[in-house]
Protein backbone atom coordinates (compact mmCIF):
# COMPACT_ATOMS: atom_id res chain seq x y z
CA UNK A 1 0.00 0.00 0.00
CA UNK A 2 1.54 3.46 -0.96
CA UNK A 3 2.05 5.75 2.48
CA UNK A 4 2.19 8.76 -0.39
CA UNK A 5 -0.59 11.38 0.37
CA UNK A 6 -3.37 11.59 -2.22
CA UNK A 7 -3.30 14.88 -3.67
CA UNK A 8 -5.97 17.22 -3.35
CA UNK A 9 -7.90 19.98 -5.74
CA UNK A 10 -6.30 22.25 -3.37
CA UNK A 11 -2.55 20.91 -3.06
CA UNK A 12 -0.17 22.37 -5.11
CA UNK A 13 1.02 20.23 -8.46
CA UNK A 14 4.70 19.27 -8.31
CA UNK A 15 6.57 17.09 -10.81
CA UNK A 16 6.24 14.40 -7.59
CA UNK A 17 2.27 14.61 -7.59
CA UNK A 18 1.92 13.74 -12.17
CA UNK A 19 4.29 10.37 -11.35
CA UNK A 20 1.64 9.70 -8.47
CA UNK A 21 -0.94 10.21 -10.18
CA UNK A 22 0.25 7.82 -12.66
CA UNK A 23 1.02 5.38 -10.29
CA UNK A 24 -2.39 5.73 -8.94
CA UNK A 25 -4.15 5.63 -12.64
CA UNK A 26 -5.55 9.15 -12.23
CA UNK A 27 -5.57 10.92 -15.45
CA UNK A 28 -3.49 14.08 -15.72
CA UNK A 29 -5.06 17.38 -17.39
CA UNK A 30 -3.09 19.73 -19.17
CA UNK A 31 -3.70 23.05 -21.07
CA UNK A 32 -1.48 25.98 -23.16
CA UNK A 33 -1.50 29.23 -21.77
CA UNK A 34 0.00 32.27 -22.52
CA UNK A 35 -1.44 35.15 -20.49
CA UNK A 36 -2.30 36.00 -17.26
CA UNK A 37 -6.46 36.16 -17.59
CA UNK A 38 -6.24 32.91 -19.17
CA UNK A 39 -4.03 30.94 -17.15
CA UNK A 40 -5.85 32.21 -14.14
CA UNK A 41 -8.74 31.23 -15.31
CA UNK A 42 -7.86 27.75 -15.80
CA UNK A 43 -5.64 27.65 -12.75
CA UNK A 44 -8.93 28.25 -10.62
CA UNK A 45 -10.45 25.82 -13.25
CA UNK A 46 -8.09 22.93 -11.30
CA UNK A 47 -6.74 22.10 -14.33
CA UNK A 48 -3.33 20.16 -13.35
CA UNK A 49 -0.82 21.71 -15.30
CA UNK A 50 -0.31 24.34 -17.78
CA UNK A 51 1.81 24.48 -20.39
CA UNK A 52 3.53 27.53 -21.63
CA UNK A 53 3.93 26.14 -24.66
CA UNK A 54 5.81 27.57 -28.19
CA UNK A 55 2.31 27.17 -30.19
CA UNK A 56 2.06 30.58 -28.48
CA UNK A 57 4.33 31.55 -31.77
CA UNK A 58 0.94 30.79 -33.80
CA UNK A 59 -1.70 31.38 -31.38
CA UNK A 60 -0.70 35.04 -29.83
CA UNK A 61 1.89 36.01 -32.51
CA UNK A 62 0.37 34.60 -35.67
CA UNK A 63 3.41 32.63 -36.99
CA UNK A 64 3.06 29.42 -39.12
CA UNK A 65 5.53 27.78 -37.58
CA UNK A 66 6.75 27.84 -33.87
CA UNK A 67 10.40 28.16 -35.28
CA UNK A 68 10.40 32.07 -34.98
CA UNK A 69 10.13 32.07 -30.91
CA UNK A 70 13.26 33.45 -29.02
CA UNK A 71 13.81 32.92 -25.65
CA UNK A 72 12.86 36.43 -24.49
CA UNK A 73 9.15 35.84 -25.76
CA UNK A 74 9.15 32.61 -24.02
CA UNK A 75 10.45 34.30 -20.63
CA UNK A 76 7.95 37.07 -21.34
CA UNK A 77 4.87 34.61 -21.65
CA UNK A 78 5.49 32.46 -19.32
CA UNK A 79 6.14 35.26 -16.42
CA UNK A 80 2.80 36.90 -17.40
CA UNK A 81 1.13 32.77 -16.60
CA UNK A 82 3.25 32.33 -13.66
CA UNK A 83 1.99 35.28 -12.09
CA UNK A 84 -1.82 33.98 -12.26
CA UNK A 85 -1.22 30.60 -10.89
CA UNK A 86 -1.76 29.16 -7.74
CA UNK A 87 -1.85 25.67 -8.07
CA UNK A 88 -1.15 24.13 -11.24
CA UNK A 89 2.49 22.83 -12.31
CA UNK A 90 3.71 25.71 -14.97
CA UNK A 91 5.70 24.20 -17.80
CA UNK A 92 7.55 25.91 -20.40
CA UNK A 93 9.00 25.16 -23.68
CA UNK A 94 12.27 25.77 -24.43
CA UNK A 95 12.11 27.73 -27.93
CA UNK A 96 13.94 26.20 -31.02
CA UNK A 97 17.55 26.79 -30.93
CA UNK A 98 17.63 27.57 -27.50
CA UNK A 99 18.83 23.78 -26.53
CA UNK A 100 20.18 22.51 -29.47
CA UNK A 101 23.27 24.09 -30.13
CA UNK A 102 25.56 22.58 -26.73
CA UNK A 103 24.20 21.20 -23.27
CA UNK A 104 26.25 24.33 -21.94
CA UNK A 105 23.47 26.65 -24.03
CA UNK A 106 20.29 24.83 -22.85
CA UNK A 107 21.56 24.61 -19.33
CA UNK A 108 21.73 28.35 -19.24
CA UNK A 109 18.55 28.54 -21.17
CA UNK A 110 16.60 26.63 -19.10
CA UNK A 111 17.85 28.31 -15.95
CA UNK A 112 17.09 31.47 -17.09
CA UNK A 113 13.29 30.26 -17.61
CA UNK A 114 13.30 28.83 -13.94
CA UNK A 115 14.93 32.34 -12.57
CA UNK A 116 13.26 34.86 -14.51
CA UNK A 117 10.63 33.52 -15.63
CA UNK A 118 9.26 31.46 -12.37
CA UNK A 119 8.66 28.54 -14.23
CA UNK A 120 8.65 25.09 -12.47
CA UNK A 121 9.98 22.71 -15.14
CA UNK A 122 10.83 23.01 -18.90
CA UNK A 123 10.17 21.14 -22.01
CA UNK A 124 12.29 20.10 -24.97
CA UNK A 125 11.23 18.25 -27.87
CA UNK A 126 13.47 15.60 -29.10
CA UNK A 127 14.82 11.80 -28.30
CA UNK A 128 17.85 10.43 -28.60
CA UNK A 129 20.13 13.20 -29.84
CA UNK A 130 19.37 15.43 -27.23
CA UNK A 131 19.70 12.94 -24.46
CA UNK A 132 23.04 13.97 -22.84
CA UNK A 133 21.29 18.39 -22.83
CA UNK A 134 18.41 16.51 -20.82
CA UNK A 135 20.62 14.84 -18.08
CA UNK A 136 23.00 17.49 -17.74
CA UNK A 137 19.53 20.07 -17.40
CA UNK A 138 17.99 17.66 -14.85
CA UNK A 139 21.51 17.32 -12.76
CA UNK A 140 20.90 20.98 -12.34
CA UNK A 141 17.75 20.13 -10.63
CA UNK A 142 15.65 21.68 -13.18
CA UNK A 143 12.78 19.17 -13.92
CA UNK A 144 12.46 18.52 -18.12
CA UNK A 145 9.18 17.31 -19.37
CA UNK A 146 10.37 15.51 -23.30
CA UNK A 147 8.29 15.71 -26.22
CA UNK A 148 8.31 12.73 -29.24
CA UNK A 149 6.33 12.45 -32.33
CA UNK A 150 4.75 15.18 -34.51
CA UNK A 151 7.70 17.70 -32.83
CA UNK A 152 6.56 21.18 -34.46
CA UNK A 153 10.26 22.41 -33.79
CA UNK A 154 11.37 20.13 -36.63
CA UNK A 155 8.38 20.85 -39.27
CA UNK A 156 11.11 21.87 -42.03
CA UNK A 157 12.56 18.50 -41.15
CA UNK A 158 9.21 16.69 -41.20
CA UNK A 159 7.82 18.74 -44.53
CA UNK A 160 4.24 17.96 -42.77
CA UNK A 161 1.95 18.15 -39.48
CA UNK A 162 0.52 14.85 -40.49
CA UNK A 163 1.12 11.89 -37.98
CA UNK A 164 4.20 10.52 -37.12
CA UNK A 165 6.05 7.11 -36.58
CA UNK A 166 2.86 4.76 -38.45
CA UNK A 167 5.59 2.60 -40.41
CA UNK A 168 7.51 0.24 -37.90
CA UNK A 169 11.10 2.12 -38.08
CA UNK A 170 9.95 4.73 -36.79
CA UNK A 171 7.93 3.96 -34.07
CA UNK A 172 10.62 1.10 -32.91
CA UNK A 173 12.63 4.32 -32.51
CA UNK A 174 10.33 6.92 -30.84
CA UNK A 175 9.83 4.00 -28.54
CA UNK A 176 13.62 3.99 -27.83
CA UNK A 177 13.93 7.46 -27.58
CA UNK A 178 11.08 7.29 -24.38
CA UNK A 179 13.25 4.54 -22.69
CA UNK A 180 16.09 7.22 -22.78
CA UNK A 181 14.01 10.07 -21.88
CA UNK A 182 12.71 8.40 -18.79
CA UNK A 183 16.43 7.01 -18.34
CA UNK A 184 17.99 10.56 -18.16
CA UNK A 185 15.60 11.32 -15.88
CA UNK A 186 12.84 12.94 -17.57
CA UNK A 187 9.43 13.38 -14.75
CA UNK A 188 7.18 13.19 -18.17
CA UNK A 189 6.58 12.86 -22.08
CA UNK A 190 4.47 14.58 -24.28
CA UNK A 191 3.40 12.18 -27.22
CA UNK A 192 1.89 14.17 -29.92
CA UNK A 193 0.17 12.69 -33.04
CA UNK A 194 1.14 9.15 -33.18
CA UNK A 195 -1.18 6.00 -33.06
CA UNK A 196 -3.15 5.76 -30.55
CA UNK A 197 -1.35 1.93 -30.12
CA UNK A 198 1.98 3.24 -30.06
CA UNK A 199 0.97 5.57 -27.30
CA UNK A 200 -0.20 2.71 -25.57
CA UNK A 201 2.79 0.92 -25.65
CA UNK A 202 5.31 3.78 -25.17
CA UNK A 203 2.79 4.37 -22.22
CA UNK A 204 3.33 0.81 -20.49
CA UNK A 205 7.07 0.99 -21.17
CA UNK A 206 7.75 3.85 -19.12
CA UNK A 207 7.28 4.79 -15.78
CA UNK A 208 7.11 8.21 -16.11
CA UNK A 209 3.28 9.73 -16.80
CA UNK A 210 2.67 10.59 -21.01
CA UNK A 211 0.46 13.41 -21.93
CA UNK A 212 -0.97 12.73 -25.60
CA UNK A 213 -2.21 15.69 -28.21
CA UNK A 214 -3.75 13.11 -30.95
CA UNK A 215 -2.19 10.14 -29.38
CA UNK A 216 -5.34 8.23 -28.50
CA UNK A 217 -6.57 7.26 -24.92
CA UNK A 218 -4.26 5.39 -23.36
CA UNK A 219 -2.04 8.51 -22.51
CA UNK A 220 -1.60 8.98 -18.85
CA UNK A 221 -3.18 12.58 -19.30
CA UNK A 222 -3.95 14.94 -22.44
CA UNK A 223 -3.13 18.23 -23.06
CA UNK A 224 -4.78 20.79 -26.05
CA UNK A 225 -4.01 24.20 -26.97
CA UNK A 226 -6.64 26.39 -25.20
CA UNK A 227 -7.40 28.72 -28.01
CA UNK A 228 -8.62 25.59 -29.94
CA UNK A 229 -10.55 23.90 -27.50
CA UNK A 230 -12.45 27.32 -26.57
CA UNK A 231 -12.88 26.98 -30.47
CA UNK A 232 -11.23 30.54 -30.50
CA UNK A 233 -10.05 29.72 -34.09
CA UNK A 234 -12.87 28.32 -36.47
CA UNK A 235 -9.79 27.41 -39.10
CA UNK A 236 -8.27 24.65 -37.53
CA UNK A 237 -9.94 21.02 -37.12
CA UNK A 238 -7.76 18.46 -36.89
CA UNK A 239 -9.27 14.83 -35.71
CA UNK A 240 -7.73 14.91 -32.12
CA UNK A 241 -9.31 18.29 -31.92
CA UNK A 242 -12.62 18.65 -29.23
CA UNK A 243 -13.93 22.17 -29.00
CA UNK A 244 -16.02 22.83 -25.35
CA UNK A 245 -17.21 26.08 -26.56
CA UNK A 246 -17.57 28.09 -29.01
CA UNK A 247 -15.80 31.41 -28.08
CA UNK A 248 -15.31 32.67 -31.81
CA UNK A 249 -19.00 32.90 -32.16
CA UNK A 250 -19.23 34.31 -28.43
CA UNK A 251 -16.75 37.29 -29.15
CA UNK A 252 -18.18 38.03 -32.43
CA UNK A 253 -21.55 38.08 -31.53
CA UNK A 254 -20.74 40.58 -28.34
CA UNK A 255 -18.36 42.65 -30.35
CA UNK A 256 -21.03 43.15 -32.95
CA UNK A 257 -23.87 44.20 -30.12
CA UNK A 258 -21.35 46.45 -28.35
CA UNK A 259 -20.90 48.16 -32.41
CA UNK A 260 -24.41 48.23 -33.42
CA UNK A 261 -25.34 49.92 -29.18
CA UNK A 262 -22.27 52.70 -29.94
CA UNK A 263 -23.64 53.48 -33.02
CA UNK A 264 -27.35 53.79 -32.07
CA UNK A 265 -26.22 56.19 -28.86
CA UNK A 266 -27.67 53.34 -26.59
CA UNK A 267 -24.38 53.26 -25.16
CA UNK A 268 -23.30 54.74 -22.64
CA UNK A 269 -26.77 55.29 -21.23
CA UNK A 270 -27.30 57.24 -17.94
CA UNK A 271 -26.56 54.68 -15.42
CA UNK A 272 -23.43 54.17 -17.40
CA UNK A 273 -21.95 57.47 -16.80
CA UNK A 274 -20.65 60.20 -14.33
O1 LIG B 1 3.57 24.30 -27.89
C1 LIG B 1 2.62 23.57 -27.52
O2 LIG B 1 1.48 24.04 -27.35
C2 LIG B 1 2.87 22.15 -27.34
C3 LIG B 1 1.68 21.26 -27.13
C4 LIG B 1 0.87 21.12 -28.34
C5 LIG B 1 2.08 19.95 -26.57
O3 LIG B 1 3.98 21.74 -27.36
Amino acid sequence: MSTQKQPTRNDKVTTQTVVEMKRQGEKISMLTAYDFTMAGIIDQAGVDVILVGDSASNVMAGHETTVPMTLEHMIYHTSCVVRAVNRALVIADLPFMSYQVTAKEALISAGRMMKEAGAHAVKLEGGKPIVNTIRKIVDAGIPVMGHLGLTPQSIYKFGTYKVRAKEEQEAETLLRDAKLLEEAGVFSIVLEKIPAALAAKVTESVSVPTIGIGAGSQCDGQVLVLHDMLGLNKDFSPRFLRRYADLNKSMTDAVNNYIKDVKSGDFPNKDEEY
